[in-house]
């Protein structure tokens, strides 16, 4: 399975790439995580990408082509992949099309702006894996604390309410016009063309990872 999960910040593109992962065996791809490893590893890369991501701002294709690219070397993409957050710019889609990576999905998310504010509030991440909870929606077995490591959970810097209003709408400019992108290619009959399922993303954890597989599995 090569399948991209598409969706407005805060959608559970991470939550759900756990579980889609984990049933599917492959690996996910999280431009997101990439970057937020180079910032704690203090890299040019994560200096120069972390004052864009605190802004709320997209970090420049060529930076992000250039980490996914590497990625993809890897011997665990032999039997499929995940991009979560990637790609988010028609350059890069078009990029990725060019590069000629397969792919047999476009999961859509589809999640109102109003529940997104609310869900960013309250989500704690596990740094070293990308491991994400909600104090409300998804809580860890432990309050503070990750399931698997035992390790502490953090708030992410850019989940500040003025810093989710700007991921927002750089989404509606810039990342949304992909769906109409690979609906268009889906439609043109090109064989290489992944198929689009759209998911509502609202409601149980639970219940969006049954819709995320029946969709996939359609
Ligand atoms: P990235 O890390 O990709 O952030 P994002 O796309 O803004 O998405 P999030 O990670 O915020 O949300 P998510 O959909 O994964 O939701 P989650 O599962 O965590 O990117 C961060 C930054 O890096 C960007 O702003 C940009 O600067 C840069 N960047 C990354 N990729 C880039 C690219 N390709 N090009 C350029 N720049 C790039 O869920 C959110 C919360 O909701 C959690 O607390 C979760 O527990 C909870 N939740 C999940 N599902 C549910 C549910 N069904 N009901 C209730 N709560 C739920
Ligand atoms: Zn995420």
């Amino acid at each position: 399975m090569r399948l991209i999960l598409l969706g407005p910040p805060g959608a559970g593109k991470g939550t759900q790439a756990q579980a889609i992962c984990r049933h599917f065996g492959i690996p996910q791809i999280s431009t997101g995580d990439m970057l937020r490893a180079a910032v704690k590893a203090g890299t040019p890369l994560g200096l120069e990408a972390k004052k864009v991501m605190d802004a709320g701002g997209l970090v420049s294709d060529e930076i992000i082509l250039g980490l996914v690219r590497e990625r993809l070397q890897a011997p665990d993409c032999a039997n499929g992949y995940l991009f979560d957050g990637f790609p988010r710019t028609l350059a890069q889609a078009e990029a990725l099309k060019r590069d000629g990576v397969p792919l047999d999905v476009v999961l859509v998310f589809e999640v109102p702006d109003e529940e997104i504010v609310e869900r960013m509030s309250g989500r704690l991440v596990h740094p070293a894996s990308g491991r994400t909870y909600h104090v409300k929606y998804n809580p860890p077995k432990q309050p503070g604390v990750d399931d698997v490591t035992g390790e502490p959970l953090i708030q992410r810097d850019d989940d500040k309410e003025e810093t989710v209003r700007a991921r927002l709408k750089v989404y509606h400019e810039q990342t949304k016009p992909l769906i109409d992108y690979y609906t268009a290619w889906e439609a043109s009959g090109d064989p290489a063309a992944p198929k689009v399922r759209r998911v509502n993303g609202v409601g149980p954890v639970d219940e969006v990872t049954e819709r995320v597989i029946a969709a996939l599995l359609s």
